[in-house]
């Protein structure tokens, strides 16, 4: 099984998702790959099972700028047959807008008709031990969600 990652970082959070991420999914025997968004190609998901994505939230409440095209693009790809999480770290001072993106990278994958191999993760800054255990459960439920869909 083959899953790419990918994610946007400015002060690394979204990274260490990112490579959280990729430990559990590996502990699942996936074969993963990982790419920073801004040179990441939505494209490449179709030659996956799995799709994550790990963004940042900025401003108030939006996208990271380096990912507007991988965001724009991603709607517009038909990903049937593969599954797609989504998690991110924000910060929970920004209230009604933490983890914004994360929910929007969410719409975006329902838009190209993979299904949600798990609930969104929402993670206030540096993952943190409770964020490791979030996140094994995560991979996890993908990984199920994958071997479901291709049998
Ligand atoms: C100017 C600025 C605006 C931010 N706006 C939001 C926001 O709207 N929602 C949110 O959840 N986090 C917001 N954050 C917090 C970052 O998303 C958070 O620090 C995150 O962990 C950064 O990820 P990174 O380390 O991968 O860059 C903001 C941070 C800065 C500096």
């Amino acid at each position: 099984m083959k899953a790419l990652v990918v994610y946007a970082t400015i002060t690394g959070n979204n990274k260490d998702v990112a490579d959280l991420v990729t430990e559990s999914l590996e502990d699942h025997d996936v074969d993963v790959e990982v790419n920073e968004i801004s040179v990441a190609d939505p494209a490449d998901f179709e030659d996956v099972d799995i799709c994550v994505v790990c963004p940042y939230t900025y401003g108030e409440g939006t996208l990271p700028d380096e990912g507007l095209d991988f965001f724009d693009d991603l709607k517009e790809e038909e990903l049937e047959g593969k599954v797609y999480g989504v998690a991110g770290s924000g910060d929970t001072f920004y209230g009604d807008d933490f983890c914004r993106a994360v929910d929007a990278f969410g719409k975006a994958f329902d838009e190209t008709g993979a299904t949600k191999g798990s609930e969104n993760v929402h993670i206030n800054l540096t993952p943190d031990g409770d964020d490791v255990k979030t996140i094994d459960k995560f991979a996890e439920e993908l990984v199920k969600k994958a071997q479901e869909l291709n049998d």
